[in-house]
């Protein structure tokens, strides 16, 4: 079967976070059970320079009105890709969504509503003879509108299914703009293309895919509620039929301790301390913290945005330095998150350090070297960086919501006693939960023979793509209308 993902984001050309991991770590394992995966994504400019050309161009013409476009055929890696070059909407400064200053680019709709017309174009016999897809599954707001398009189609049209990776962000825009993605206003309708008067991307993936899934299990179930549909709850309650939760799994190559060339030292599950205790010492090198092997190193690596719960780790993070523990933290986002971890490290110099931006190659010496991740978030569809923490034998200090919920087994009496605890989970949205969560850790930190068992356990779970990549094919043979 031919699938072709459409996303906006691809591990290692532009990522800005774990959507980008999954584009690139899901197709290769779906290739093992046999799919022919390609994946077709914006020609920014990281991604025109890291592409590998591999076959012809095609002249696309103005697609959307953005101007003269092409499709390259190429790869990165292992990875096969469909790259829409069109200068116009994709060769610029910024980021992937906004331009330097921070702001959404005005023209969003059209430079992922092409993204979308060209991914059903390829599907339809105007695509040629060319690589044709039988089933089009897209990755967030980005790709929403390519049900649509698909359902306008004459004749053979490919299946479709619609991941949310986080329903927070929807891509709704002003109704203004139907005419400019060349949809009928009759699709403008509460059953189509509108939500709440305007027009959402989101909300169109939603009501027109065949099937929707979700990265984790219980986001599967809690965006059918108020407090996490966002407005979208209604329709995903009607849908529920077709709504599947798969956890994310994670690319196990890239994330390798035995491997990993980021490390200053390697290391398994059978001997994990000797390499861990080298790269902790680096790492407190590294972000000038004291220099000692028995203080326990708590990380994060994250946006610092109000999702991701942090603010909490402010607010608790003395219980951590009155134990006698340390912070290291790697991240960028909101200016208040960002100043509150400034100044717990301008007050506890050697023993809080920040680092902002975005550093791939330090997340994960941060993973190898650290104790434990801590991870308050509000909420987490389904979360990554847990699980390359459990991989690398980092403890993680999660919140029970989503994906984070899914995949760390909470340290309580019973868990400990039947040796199946692999980190730490705390229930309550507020900064005492989190005070308390981080004290046990420490607590556990101190029991050397519990705490490294949990270490070794944490590194031997199997989070490979492999379970869920069968759980897509299985749902795309269910709905795929020729093999
Ligand atoms: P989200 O996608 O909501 O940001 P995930 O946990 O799914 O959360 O994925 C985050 C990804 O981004 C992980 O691969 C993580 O290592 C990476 N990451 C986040 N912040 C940084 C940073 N400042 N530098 C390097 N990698 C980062
Ligand atoms: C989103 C979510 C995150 C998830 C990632 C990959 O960015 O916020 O929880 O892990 O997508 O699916």
């Amino acid at each position: 079967m031919r699938v072709l993902f459409v996303a906006s984001e691809v591990f290692p050309l532009v990522k800005t976070g774990g959507l980008a991991d999954v584009v690139a770590g899901l197709p290769p394992a779906l290739t093992q059970l046999g799919m022919d995966v390609r994946v077709l994504v914006p020609g920014y400019p990281k991604v025109m320079d890291g592409l590998e050309l591999t076959g012809k161009v095609v002249r696309l013409g103005n697609v959307l009105g953005g101007g003269a476009a092409r499709l390259l055929y190429g790869r990165v890696g292992e990875l096969q890709l469909l790259v829409l070059d069109a200068p116009q909407l994709y060769e610029r400064g910024g980021g992937p969504y906004a331009g330097p200053d921070g702001r959404d680019w005005p023209d969003n709709h059209r430079r992922f509503g092409a993204l979308c017309d060209v991914a059903a174009w390829l599907a339809g016999p105007e695509g040629g003879n060319r690589w044709r897809p039988d089933l089009i599954h897209g990755h967030d707001w980005q790709s929403g509108l390519v049900p649509a398009y698909v359902s306008l189609m004459p004749g053979r049209r490919p299946a479709t299914v619609t991941t949310v990776h986080n329903l927070a962000y929807q891509g709704v825009f002003s109704k203004e703009v139907l005419p400019d993605l060349r949809l009928p206003w009759r699709m403008f309708d509460v059953r189509g293309l509108e939500f709440n008067g305007h027009l959402g991307f989101l909300k169109a993936g939603l009501w027109y895919s065949d099937k929707i899934t979700t990265v984790s299990p219980t986001y599967a179930r809690q965006i059918q509620t108020d407090t996490y549909g966002h407005g979208l709850e209604g329709l995903l309650q009607d849908r529920d039929a077709d709504l599947h939760g798969i956890l994310n799994g994670i690319d196990t190559e890239v994330w390798d301790p035995t491997h990993d060339p980021h490390l200053v030292a390697r290391y398994d599950a059978a001997e994990p301390f000797a390499g861990k205790r080298a790269n902790k010492l680096a790492l407190q090198t590294r972000f000038g913290l004291q220099r000692d092997p028995d203080a326990p190193l708590f990380v994060v690596i994250s946006r610092l945005v109000g999702m991701k719960g942090l603010d909490l780790l402010i607010s608790a993070g003395t219980t951590l330095l009155r134990r006698g523990a340390q912070l290291a933290v790697l991240g960028s986002g909101e200016s208040k998150i960002e100043q509150g971890f400034d100044a717990a490290a301008a007050h506890w110099p050697g023993r809080v350090a920040v680092r902002h931006g975005y550093d791939e190659p330090l997340a994960h010496l941060m993973q190898a070297g650290a104790d434990a991740i801590v991870i308050p978030s509000r909420t987490e569809p389904c979360g990554l960086t847990q699980m390359y923490g459990l991989r690398y034998g980092t403890i993680p200090v999660v919140r029970r919501t989503g994906g984070l919920a899914d995949s760390v087994i909470d340290a309580s009496a019973h868990n400990l006693a039947h040796e199946r605890a692999t980190g730490v989970v705390f229930n309550d949205m507020d900064a005492d939960a989190l005070a308390w969560a981080l004290e046990r850790t420490i607590d556990l930190y101190h029991h050397k023979p519990l705490w490294h068992a949990m270490v070794r356990r944490a590194m031997q779970e199997d989070f490979s793509w492999r379970k869920s990549a069968a759980r897509y094919v299985a749902l795309y043979r269910s709905i795929a209308r020729a093999e």
